[in-house]
């Protein structure tokens, strides 16, 4: 009786100590100088890497959550942790362009000169795949996506980890990407076992992706590096219909393009057209809504910030984006500023469209997704 009883307690201890990956582990945040970062830390975040295990890690666009891309299990392990559907495909991160050449079967002259003006940074290559990519990676496609990024602490973190990292963006499936090591603690503490911090990012949207195998190549996600600066390289250069459509039946070729992305928990709608009509009905809606004492957002720009003041229920969270001057600083801010509403369970925002311009398309593309397309014409 009492030796089974040892026996059982001896059964149980090794169960509760074999690392499955529904068990909660301890999260570690270990700051990092983003530039400079400590090579031992590096070291045994790449250790983590090797082993199968996942790390949160700067970029400058957003925050990443990494895996071995070269292993199944890394992938697996990433689906998981994000909630993210498994036919939705990752971004394999390399730090040189040497690297390409194991991952890929064809370089098309093409990607070499992108990569000439672009590499390192915020620019993702759909290639067609070799055999050393597993479709656990690439969520069951013959093609895998592969980006560069400058970051030093993401070079470094591929570097220590092998070469390959496989990374999503680091936020629970469904929410506003992270610009900051605190979002990816938000979203993901006690499900992956370390993130770097590096500070806030420099970009503050996700890549732009880029498909070359289609004559005219084709955007299928707009990011920092606009249209026009890809035309300038490689002549012209398409969108994808499928990215900005609200229409279901219009499937964008980027899989991770057609699910619900970035969105508060408010219920958020964006008005369009003239600027003082667009704010006279931001100002009486949202006074409305404020008035019925819901808890009621606005998202502007700095100049426009004048045309609220002293017109608004003094409970409502008004929020600027940044320099319509300089779109970069509105694209900075636009990820936090969605989570920002969240942390004070926002219930209603009401926000100004901002110009489709260069990096303003994928400005509105982000704000239209988490707007669930509801756009209002004013
Ligand atoms: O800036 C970025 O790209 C960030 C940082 C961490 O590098 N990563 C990122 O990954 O945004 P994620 O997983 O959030 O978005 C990847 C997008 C998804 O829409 C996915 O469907 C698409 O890339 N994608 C990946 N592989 C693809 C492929 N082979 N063909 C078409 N689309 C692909
Ligand atoms: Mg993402």
């Amino acid at each position: 009786m009492l030796t089974s009883k040892i026996f059982c307690g001896i059964l149980f201890f090794m169960n509760t100590n074999k690392n499955t990956d529904n068990e909660m582990m301890n999260t570690q945040v270990k700051k990092v100088d983003a530039m400079h970062p400590d090579m031992d830390i590096m070291r045994e975040a790449g250790e983590i890497i090797r082993q199968g295990g996942l790390v949160g890690f700067p970029t400058e666009t957003v925050y990443g959550l990494g895996a071995d891309a070269l292993l199944p299990e890394g992938a697996k392990r990433i689906y998981a942790a994000k909630g993210r559907p498994s036919d939705n495909p990752l971004i394999v991160h390399i730090a040189d362009f040497e690297a390409l050449k194991k991952i890929t079967s064809y370089i098309p002259p093409q990607a070499k000169a992108l990569a000439d003006a672009f590499w390192p940074g915020p620019l993702t290559m759909i290639f067609q795949k070799s055999d050393a990519v597993p479709y656990e990676t690439t969520g069951g496609l013959d093609t895998v996506a592969v980006r560069m990024p400058s970051h030093p602490t993401a070079l470094a973190l591929i570097r220590e980890g092998g070469g390959y990292i496989a990374a999503p963006s680091a936020n629970t499936s469904g929410r506003p990407s992270p610009t900051l090591a605190e979002h990816v603690y938000e979203d993901l503490k006690g499900k992956i076992p370390m993130i770097l911090d590096g500070g806030a990012v420099g970009i503050g949207i996700e890549s732009t992706i880029i498909d070359l195998s289609e004559e005219i190549p084709m955007i299928l996600r707009p990011g920092y590096i606009t249209k026009e600066m890809l035309s300038e390289v490689i002549g012209e250069v398409k969108d994808d219909p499928g990215f900005a459509s609200a229409d279901p039946n219009v499937h964008p070729k980027a899989p991770g393009m057609k699910y619900r992305h970035y969105a508060p928990s408010a219920d958020y709608t964006i008005y369009k057209g003239d600027e003082v009509k667009v704010a006279e009905k931001i100002i009486e809606l949202a006074n409305e809504k404020a008035d019925e004492g819901k808890i009621t957002g606005i998202i502007t720009a700095d100049q426009h910030l004048h045309m609220y003041q002293g017109r608004l229920n003094n409970r409502i969270k008004v929020v600027s984006l940044g320099d319509l001057e300089k779109p970069e600083t509105v694209a900075n801010h636009l990820f936090k500023a969605l989570r920002d509403f969240d942390k004070v369970d926002t219930e209603f925002i009401f926000g100004e469209a901002f110009s489709e311009k260069n990096v303003g398309q994928a400005i509105m593309n982000r704000l239209t997704k988490a707007a669930g397309y509801n756009i209002i014409d004013v």
